[in-house]
């Protein structure tokens, strides 16, 4: 079974496993197709993470996040009174971090791929050359960005206004694509595909050169490991911060019988909403890249660390943001994004999610070579209490240095019961990433949901700062929960749509597909 944002990426990544291919070959094909078929977030020009279980339970994980260039510096996007420079981290070339996604799709394949390398890339170029139809959505979407973000004038993308069935052809990605087929990552980092990115970055005060596209290398890290009730929670560790909060979230869920509260009650909002805000005050000041800085992740996750935080929720009412911190311990050591769920018929599964950062990322495209580049730099802290894009503040363990990786949200995530697969989900956004994830375990865990359920079910979201849950829509309708959480002292804010969280859920040896209904997101299985 596949789940991905669009339906043709899902039929792509099907077409590849009744091939014979496995869930990892699916992983590489259907990124690809993304890259084409759904611009906003599907890349080869940003970066991501890949988790990856076989089917016999080992697990590894691919970091192929991207990085700050060798000339980037702290204050890059400051003036010179220290002020941040508006729109510099999120719209111009110095917005972009050296993209990953190539050499991940190629060390995944080394290490995980059964079929050849160039069947992989086969169907994105063939949507490509040979033009896809945009859905209705698809067309909104880009002619929502059209005047914003048409940053230069051979952007294919943001040039009429877009209907549903009109097509696309993208010969220039097409010529790109087929260079990654030919020549695998050399195809991409060196070659007429670098000179073209490195011409786009020359001409336009951007800093990636030639020795930062060389340099660029992906990373196996080991997964980050815990339990919950009687699961085994698989993620993504640092330099995602996705992974470590989803399980202090999980665990602090665990410890104050969340089972016992009705589904989406006032009580069991207040809750999930104040364990939410603890552990975004830890990801402000804890969370980097850990081969820059040392993420204290045993001592986030120890279990009377996160009791303690526990015991400082006041079941009647909301702790303001301005009185939670960071938490301590005594220590002897110092949207959007996109996500796909994919399990095999051999038994393995892989949780990918994979970004630009923005929608359409910074919007400027290489000429000549038709992909977007990202705007990932804006995840650093800027300058220390600054908010990015998602309103997440960061200092000195996040701060920008040359050749480190940006923190991230995003959280693919696996689940084990008895030993057995049981879950497989993600979702794209930005710090709402975690929170969508957490609710839609607990959707399924304690309120006994269906997966489809779960994932459609409306969300809501607290990020410690600022202080305010923010809700989907659908809750503005029930007036009474609206002034029972305002008579906890609760500020709301109610925003159209969160997350499209992709999942699997395995039960009796039968996969169940949740596709999100907020966007094309599609289930397609054989
Ligand atoms: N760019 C969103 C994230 O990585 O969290």
């Amino acid at each position: 079974m596949v789940v991905t944002a669009h339906p043709l990426a899902s039929e792509v990544g099907i077409e590849v496993l009744k091939k014979g291919g496995n869930a990892a070959d699916a992983a590489v094909a259907v990124q690809f197709a993304l890259a084409v078929v759904y611009p906003s977030a599907g890349n080869i020009g940003g970066g991501g993470f890949f988790l990856f279980r076989s089917a016999k339970g080992s697990c590894s994980s691919l970091d192929f996040r991207e990085k700050a260039p060798s000339k980037a510096h702290r204050n890059m996007y400051l003036d010179s009174n220290d002020q941040v420079i508006e729109n510099l981290s999120l719209y111009s070339h110095l917005a972009v971090g050296v993209p990953g996604t190539v050499d991940g799709m190629v060390e995944i394949h080394k290490k995980h791929g059964k079929l050849p390398w160039k069947d992989l890339l086969e169907p994105a170029i063939k949507l490509a050359e040979h033009g896809f139809l945009l859905t209705t959505k698809e067309s909104k979407n880009l002619n929502r960005f059209n005047k914003t973000k048409a940053s230069n004038s051979y952007n294919p993308y943001f040039k009429k206004k877009y209907k549903q069935g009109d097509t696309i052809f993208l010969p220039d990605l097409a010529k790109t694509l087929k260079a990654i087929r030919d020549f695998k990552r050399d195809g991409f980092y060196k070659g007429v595909v670098a000179e073209n990115l490195i011409d786009e970055m020359s001409k336009n005060n951007g800093l990636i050169s030639q020795e930062d596209l060389n340099n660029y290398k992906s990373v196996w890290r080991d997964p980050i490991f815990g339990t919950y009730k009687n699961y085994k929670v698989i993620s993504m560790g640092p330099p995602s911060s996705g992974g470590v909060l989803l399980l202090q979230m999980l665990k602090m869920a665990e410890y104050s019988s969340l089972d016992q509260l009705k589904f989406h009650s006032k009580e069991a909002i207040h809750l999930i909403s104040e364990i939410e805000k603890r552990s975004f005050s830890d990801r402000a000041k804890y969370f980097g890249d850990p081969d820059f800085y040392t993420v204290p992740t045993t001592d986030l996750l120890d279990t009377n660390y996160i009791k303690n935080r526990l015991q400082s929720i006041d079941k009647n009412m909301a702790t303001p943001s301005k009185e939670i911190f960071a938490g301590e311990w005594d220590s002897n050591e110092s949207d959007e994004t996109t996500h796909y769920s994919i399990v095999d018929q051999y038994g393995n599964a892989t949780s990918v999610t994979t970004t630009l950062n923005g929608a359409f990322g910074s919007g400027i495209i290489v000429k000549n070579a038709g992909f977007l580049l990202n705007n990932e730099m804006d995840d650093f802290s800027v300058k220390p209490g600054h908010p990015n894009l998602y309103g997440l503040i960061g200092g000195e363990a996040n701060s920008i240095q040359p050749n480190k990786r940006m923190l991230s949200s995003m959280t693919p995530t696996i689940l084990e019961k008895n030993g057995d697969l049981f879950m497989v989900v993600g979702t794209p956004g930005g710090s709402t990433i975690i929170t969508a994830v957490f609710q839609t375990i607990l959707n399924v865990i304690e309120f006994n949901k269906s997966i489809l359920t779960s994932v459609n079910a409306p969300r809501f979201h607290h990020q410690w700062i600022p202080d305010q849950i923010k809700l989907e829509k659908e809750f503005s309708l029930d007036t009474n929960l609206v002034n029972e959480l305002k008579s906890l002292n609760h500020q709301l804010k109610f925003v159209n749509s969160m997350n499209r969280v992709d999942a699997i859920l395995i039960k009796n040896k039968t996969l169940f597909g949740g596709a999100d209904k907020r966007g094309d997101d599609y289930v397609s299985y054989f």
